[in-house]
């Protein structure tokens, strides 16, 4: 026996509540993707056996979250549970100002409307899809400047998030540092597969930004999964606790834009956080015209109570080593069965690598797009594509975008699903790939001018 075995871990919960899951027939799928014009976004919940879409919105709240729904507030001005949020933002994320949005898009306009002027640059690590198209909507223009290898599959740089500071430093010298109002740094990069940023790149970045008076605005939506990397892989970070890392990256920035659905363990919600007080109160005023008074941005004072205590159990390390563990088991299995995926395996999900999965489709013919439609008919799995229909046109050009990366995302859910369902969902998944060379591509017969992979249609080719 001279091989170590690893200590097997488990999920740090049991199950109280049970929901039963659909199981669509062979025939229902083949016909259900037809009329989804091949979108996975397009299909009903009811045809699909195990989604995974998105960890968005789709985690499985804790008894205590429940509980607290009961305990919501819902006055118009002044909840209770917006003075529990504010709390359990400042005591977990450090950050002075706290405004509720709906969910993290919300945070993505007030933001953007209130630092972009027309002809700004906004340079980020690696784009998202509303986080860049608010950004463009508000008169900037977003360039990518993370590091060559996050558009690599293949590389197994350990922090593929990270910015490069020669792209940056190249920016403020072309465009100026007054072009430059904020620079917009992700963690855990979900548009690259889930990868982190580490806190030394980030600290480097304060140092530059600092000199050239250039905010840094997070985008902290999976920033407990970015910890875990930084404790697992960082020198000098194995002891501290993720909570801590937490907070050592938000004190790095000016402020953040969050999507609560994701690590903060809630199905709807978000917020903008600021240190600076006349933002705040610029943001305090337009929340008003777009989500609904400050102290409660579009939500109910329970969906801010649940959110409250939602931000406290993501940052428990018990918590994050399951999750992750989880995504990891999955990708682990994938890997054994020679299935092209990004690695290293990232935070919240699988992303297959289309390209390699599907060498003989063009990304015209969107092989992305093919591979998640193929995934479902096999299985009734649902997953998202993240390529060429995702990247969209640019908006000067009207030109396709041909990212490097052609995706295909299996995204996990948090506390949702059991080792078993993804064992389910690996068989499937080789079970697509031994029979890859008789998959034709598509064409795209509909596409809508914004966010088109949300609603875009497809025939088979
Ligand atoms: N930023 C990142 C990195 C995201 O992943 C998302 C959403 C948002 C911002 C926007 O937040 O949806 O609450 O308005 N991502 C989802 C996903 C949609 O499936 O990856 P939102």
């Amino acid at each position: 026996m001279s091989k170590k075995t690893k200590a097997s871990w488990a999920e740090p919960y049991k199950i109280k509540m049970v929901e039963l899951l659909k199981m669509p027939t062979i025939s229902q799928r083949k016909k259900m993707i037809i009329e989804a014009g091949y979108n996975t976004f397009l299909l009903k919940s009811k045809d699909v056996y195990i989604d995974l879409l998105t960890d968005s919105g789709t985690s499985a709240m804790s008894d205590r979250q429940w509980a607290g729904l009961m305990l919501g507030d819902e006055a118009y001005a002044g909840s209770e549970n917006y003075y529990n949020l504010e709390k359990s933002v400042k005591k977990y994320y450090g950050y002075k100002y706290i405004i509720p949005t709906h969910q993290g898009r919300g945070a993505e306009n007030i933001l953007s409307k209130i630092l972009i002027k027309k002809g700004d640059i906004i340079p980020g690590n690696m784009y998202f899809t509303t986080t860049r198209l608010h950004q463009e909507l508000a008169g900037g223009t977003f360039i990518d400047v993370i590091i060559d290898e996050a558009h690599d599959s293949k590389s197994l740089h350990p922090f593929k998030g990270n910015i490069d500071l020669k792209k940056v430093e190249a920016l403020i010298s072309k465009y100026g540092k007054d072009k430059i109002p904020y620079i917009c740094v992700a963690t855990t990069v979900n548009m690259a597969g889930g990868q982190p940023i580490s806190l030394e790149n980030l600290k480097q970045l304060r140092t530059l930004t600092k000199k050239n008076n250039i905010k840094i605005i997070l985008d902290m939506t999976r920033i407990a999964e970015n910890a875990y990397f930084i404790k697992l892989r960082e020198k000098g970070y194995s002891k501290k606790s993720i909570a801590s890392i937490v907070k050592e990256i938000c004190d790095q920035t000016d402020g953040a834009t969050m999507s609560a659905k994701k690590d903060a363990l809630v199905n709807i919600g978000g917020f903008l956080a600021i240190n600076d007080k006349e933002l705040f109160e610029e943001a305090s005023n337009l929340v008003v015209v777009y989500e609904g008074l400050h102290t409660y941005g579009g939500l109910a004072g329970r969906d801010m109570e649940a959110m409250a205590i939602g931000i406290q159990e993501s940052v428990s390390d018990n918590h994050i080593n399951a999750r992750i563990g989880q995504v990891l088991y999955l990708g682990e299995k994938l890997k054994e069965a020679g299935i092209p995926i990004v690695e290293p395996i990232g935070g919240h999900g699988i992303f297959l690598d289309a390209k390699r999965f599907l060498p003989h489709i063009k990304q015209d013919h969107y092989p992305a797009q093919t591979l998640a439609a193929e995934i479902y008919i096999d299985s009734g799995v649902r997953t998202m594509e993240r390529g060429i229909v995702s990247a969209g046109r640019n908006s000067k050009t009207g030109k396709n975008y041909y990212p490097e990366l052609e995706l295909v995302r299996l995204t996990i859910p948090r506390r949702v699903y059991t080792q078993a369902h993804m064992d389910v969902v690996a068989e499937s998944i080789i079970k697509v790939y031994k029979r890859k060379e008789k998959i034709k591509g598509l064409k795209m017969t509909y596409e809508p001018k914004y966010l088109r992979f949300f609603q875009a249609k497809f025939e088979k080719l």
